[in-house]
C-alpha cells in the first residue's frame, strides 16, 4: 500500500494522541527505548476498548480487540460536611497545646490524595477557618491522613477539563497567591512531613514549606515527574527547587521526573529529616515547636566550590545552558516542548527571580496545558492508569508460587520479575543442569549488577536468589514442588507439540487451580489448549524481550478460557511490574500485528529508493525511540522476517502488502541477525564506546532491493510509516 501523501498528512495531524500513541507502541517493543522522560512512563500500549476514539480509528489491532469486559462504575459520593467531618478534602484541623496546627490531607473517596483546584479552594477556606485568625497557632505541619502517601501529585482531570487553557493563568495565579500571601503572610514556620509518594503538586506544596521531613520507608519518594506530561511544575516548582537543590540536581529531577528516595533528598537538600515512618508526625511536631520558638532553624545545604562557579554567575550558568540544551535536543528531536520550557522557567526565573519568574512560569505551562504533545502524553498516563485494573472479577485462587518452563531468554527474565517484582516464590525448570544454570546465571548477573549500581541491597539480592529454585527434568523432585504451583507460565522453544506435551505434564502434576500461561510469540493459545483436560485454566501471557525491562505484557484468553484464570494472569503480570493488556487470539495478537504492516512498508520504502540511514533518521525525527532499522536489528531480523511472514499469510490482508519482506529473509540467510550477532542491517563493533555503523556490504546488499528511486523526502517516510 502506497499512502497519498495529502490523505496521510490529514490523517497524521488528525490528533496528536494518535502519533504518540503509535510511538509508545513501537516503544513497548523496543528494547533500547530511552527518552527523557523515562522508559516506563511514556510506554503505554492500551488495549482497544480503553483508547481514545482516534487511536482506534487508525489502530491495525483493532481485530485484536479484548473480550468485552464490564466497566466499573463510579463510586464517588457527594460530600456532606459534619462536625467531626468539616472538609472534604482535609480530616479536622488538630492544634497541641504548644500552639502547633495540623493539617492533615485527606481526600474523601479517594484511595490516594491529589492536588485538584477543588483541594485550593477549600485549603483556602480550611486555612481561612481554622489558622488565619487563630492566635494560638504559632507553626503548623502538613501531613497525610492515609496511609497509601503523602499526595500522588495535581488532578490531571482538571486541567483537562478546561477548554480554554489560559483559564489555567487565574487559577494558578490564585493558587500561588494562597502559598505567597497567605500561607506564607501569617509568617508561622511551615513544616511538611511525608511518609509514601510526594510527586508532582505535592512536592510543590512541600516546597512551599521552611521545613521538610520525609521517612525512611521504602514507600516514600518525592519527584517532579510533569514533564512525562508534558508540562512543568507550575505551583512555583521551577523557582522553588533550584534554591534548594542547586540548579543542576533541580533540572535533572524537572527534566526527567524521576522519583528521588529519602536519603538522596537529604544529601541533595531536598528535605530536612528523615526519619522511622512511626516517629513521622511526632518528630514533625516537635520540630514545628522548635522552629516557632527559635531553638531550630533550617540549614540549607551549602554548595561545592565547582557548583559555586557553575551555577552562581551568569557565565558558569552558560555552560548548563549549553550542555543541558544538546542534552535535551539530543534526546527529544526537538518533539517535546516541555522540557525546553522548564529550561527556559529555571534560567528566566534566575534572572528575574519573585513574581516575574512565578508569572513567567504560569504562562508556559498554561501553553504547555495547550499542545497536542501534552493531551497526547496525558492520554497515555490515564490508559496505563486504567491498566493497573481489570474486571475480569475474583481471580479465585491467591497466588504464591509461580513456577516457569524453560530457563532460556524470556523464562529466566519472567523468573527474574516474578521473584524480584512480584515477591513469588519460583520453581524454574529446564532440561538439564546445563540449562537451568544458564538461566540462573542470567537472573543472578542481573541481580550483581544492580547491586553494584545500588539499585538493590544485598539483602535484596539475597533474599531474590534464594526465592528462585532450580529444577531439573533429569532430578523427579521438580514434580513434588510443581504439586505446590498456583501457576505455570511456560517459555521453551516455540514447536506446539511440544508446547502441547508440557501441557499434558503439567496436568497430571499441577493442582486443579493452575492456571497455565503460554509465552509463545505466535502459536494459537486455542491450539495450544486443544485436547487439554482443563483448557479454561489455559491462557497466553506474551513477555517482550529483555523481559525486566520491557514493560508490556499481553494477556491472551483464547474462547474457552475461564475470566478467573485471565484475572490472575492479570493480577500476576500487574505484581511482575508490567503493563497488561488483554487480547484476542489472533494472529500477531496486538503488538507483532502492528509491527508486521510496519515492517512491511519499510520494505516498500526500502524499494522506493529510502536509505537504511534516511529510514531510521527519518522516523527518529519525527520522535520515534528508535528507527525502523535499528528496531529490527534490535529484535531480531531472524524475529522481524518470522512476524514478517507470519503475518503476510494472516488475516491482515491489503495492510500485508505492497512490500518485499525477502529484504529480511535473505538477512537470515546470510546469518546478519541483528544486534544479538554483531551485524544486522548495522554492524556492531565489540568495545566500548564503539559506534555502530552501516557497512558497505550491507549499503549495497540494500541498494538491490531498489526498484525506482522515488526520492523520496523525510516526510514522505514519516507519513507512509506512522499511516500503514
Ligand atoms: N526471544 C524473544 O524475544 C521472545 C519474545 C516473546 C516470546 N518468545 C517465546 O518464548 C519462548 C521461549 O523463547 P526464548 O527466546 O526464551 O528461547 P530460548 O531458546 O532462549 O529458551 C528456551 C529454553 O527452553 C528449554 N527447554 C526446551 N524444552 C524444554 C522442556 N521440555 N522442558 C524444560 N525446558 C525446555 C531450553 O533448554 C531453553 O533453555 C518461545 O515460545 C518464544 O517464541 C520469545
Amino acid at each position: 500500500m502506497i499512502c497519498r501523501p495529502a490523505a496521510v498528512r490529514a490523517l497524521a495531524s488528525r490528533a496528536n494522541g494518535v502519533v504518540v500513541t503509535r510511538r509508545a507502541l513501537i516503544q513497548a517493543a523496543t528494547p533500547a527505548f530511552s527518552t527523557l522522560a523515562g522508559r516506563t512512563s511514556l510506554t503505554a500500549s492500551v488495549p482497544v476498548s480503553a483508547q481514545p476514539p482516534a487511536f482506534r480509528f487508525l489502530s491495525t489491532a483493532a481485530a485484536a480487540e479484548p473480550a468485552a469486559a464490564p466497566a466499573a462504575a463510579s463510586t464517588k459520593q457527594p460530600f456532606v460536611p459534619t462536625p467531626e467531618r468539616k472538609y472534604e478534602h482535609f480530616v479536622n484541623v488538630e492544634v497541641t497545646d504548644k500552639g502547633v496546627g495540623i493539617v492533615r490531607f485527606d481526600c474523601a473517596n479517594q484511595s490516594v490524595n491529589t492536588i485538584s483546584f477543588a483541594v485550593k479552594d477549600e485549603a483556602k477556606k480550611m486555612w481561612a477557618e481554622e489558622i488565619q485568625n487563630n492566635p494560638n497557632v504559632k507553626s503548623v505541619v502538613f501531613t497525610s491522613a492515609k496511609k497509601a502517601g503523602f499526595i500522588a501529585g495535581a488532578d490531571i482531570k482538571d486541567i483537562k477539563k478546561l477548554e480554554d487553557k489560559q483559564q489555567l493563568l487565574g487559577i494558578i495565579e490564585d493558587g500561588i497567591d494562597f502559598f505567597k500571601n497567605t500561607l506564607r503572610a501569617k509568617n508561622i514556620p511551615l513544616v511538611c512531613a511525608i511518609d509514601g509518594p510526594a510527586l508532582g503538586g505535592g512536592l510543590e506544596w512541600a516546597m512551599w514549606c521552611d521545613y521538610r521531613i520525609c521517612t525512611d520507608s521504602p514507600k516514600t519518594k518525592m519527584g517532579l515527574p510533569e514533564v512525562k506530561l508534558g508540562l512543568l511544575p507550575g505551583f512555583g516548582g521551577t523557582q522553588n527547587l533550584p534554591k534548594l537543590v542547586g540548579v543542576q540536581a533541580a533540572l535533572d529531577m524537572m527534566l526527567t521526573g524521576k522519583d528521588i528516595r529519602p536519603d538522596k533528598a537529604k544529601k541533595m537538600g531536598l528535605v530536612d529529616l528523615v526519619v522511622a515512618p512511626q516517629s513521622l508526625e511526632k518528630v514533625a511536631i516537635q520540630c514545628a515547636e522548635e522552629l516557632a520558638n527559635g531553638t531550630l532553624k533550617p540549614k540549607r545545604k551549602s554548595k561545592s566550590t565547582m557548583n559555586k562557579l557553575l551555577e552562581d554567575n551568569q557565565y558558569g550558568r552558560k555552560i548548563i545552558w549549553n550542555q543541558v540544551e544538546k542534552m535535551v535536543n539530543k534526546q527529544t528531536n526537538g518533539n517535546y516542548p516541555a522540557p525546553f520550557a522548564i529550561m527556559q522557567c529555571v534560567e528566566h526565573g534566575l534572572m528575574n527571580p519573585g513574581e516575574e519568574g512565578l508569572r513567567n512560569e504560569r504562562e508556559q505551562f498554561a501553553k504547555l496545558a495547550a499542545t497536542n504533545e501534552s493531551s497526547a502524553l496525558i492520554n497515555i498516563f490515564e490508559g496505563m492508569t486504567a491498566m493497573k485494573k481489570h474486571s475480569y472479577g475474583d481471580a479465585g485462587h491467591p497466588v504464591k508460587n509461580v513456577a516457569v518452563i524453560g530457563a532460556g531468554l524470556m523464562g529466566a527474565g519472567i523468573s527474574q520479575v516474578s521473584a524480584e517484582k512480584g515477591k513469588y516464590t519460583v520453581m524454574l525448570k529446564d532440561k538439564d543442569d546445563a540449562g537451568v544454570g544458564r538461566g540462573m546465571a542470567m537472573i543472578t548477573d542481573s541481580w550483581k549488577g544492580k547491586l553494584k549500581k545500588k539499585r538493590m541491597t544485598q539483602y535484596a539480592v539475597n533474599k531474590n536468589t534464594s526465592n528462585v529454585i532450580p529444577l531439573t527434568d533429569d532430578n523427579p523432585i521438580w514434580e513434588k514442588h510443581f504439586s505446590q504451583a498456583d501457576v505455570v507460565i511456560e517459555a521453551v522453544f516455540e514447536n506446539l507439540d511440544l508446547k502441547k506435551k508440557i501441557v499434558a505434564d503439567m496436568e497430571r502434576v499441577t493442582p486443579d487451580h493452575c492456571v497455565f500461561a503460554t509465552n509463545t510469540s505466535a502459536i494459537p493459545i486455542t491450539k495450544i489448549a486443544e485436547g487439554a483436560k482443563r483448557p479454561e485454566n489455559i491462557i497466553g501471557m506474551h513477555y517482550f524481550s529483555p523481559v525486566p525491562m520491557m514493560p508490556l505484557l499481553e494477556i491472551i484468553p483464547h474462547a474457552g478460557t475461564s475470566a478467573a484464570a485471565t484475572a490472575t494472569a492479570f493480577e500476576v503480570g500487574t505484581k511482575q511490574g508490567k503493563t497488561c493488556i488483554v487480547v484476542k487470539d489472533v494472529p500477531g495478537f496486538y503488538v507483532n500485528r502492528c509491527l508486521g504492516p510496519f515492517l512491511v512498508e519499510v520494505s516498500a520504502l526500502a524499494r522506493d529508493g529510502a536509505s537504511l540511514e534516511m529510514l531510521d533518521k527519518s522516523m527518529t525525527k519525527f520522535g520515534m525511540p528508535v528507527g525502523p532499522v535499528t528496531l529490527a536489528d534490535e529484535v531480531g531480523v531472524d524475529i522481524a522476517s518470522h512476524v514478517a511472514s507470519f503475518l503476510s499469510e494472516a488475516d491482515l490482508g491489503v495492510r500485508m502488502t505492497g512490500g518485499d519482506i525477502s529484504l529480511l529473509q535473505e538477512m537470515v540467510n546470510k546469518k546478519w541477525l541483528g544486534k544479538k550477532t554483531g551485524q544486522g542491517f548495522y554492524t556492531y563493533p565489540k568495545g566500548k564506546g564503539k559506534k555502530k555503523f552501516i557497512n558497505d556490504e550491507v549499503k549495497a546488499y540494500a541498494k538491490q532491493f531498489v526498484k525506482e528511486d522515488l526520492k523520496l523526502s523525510e516526510k514522505d517516510i514519516q507519513d507512509r510509516l506512522v499511516s500503514r
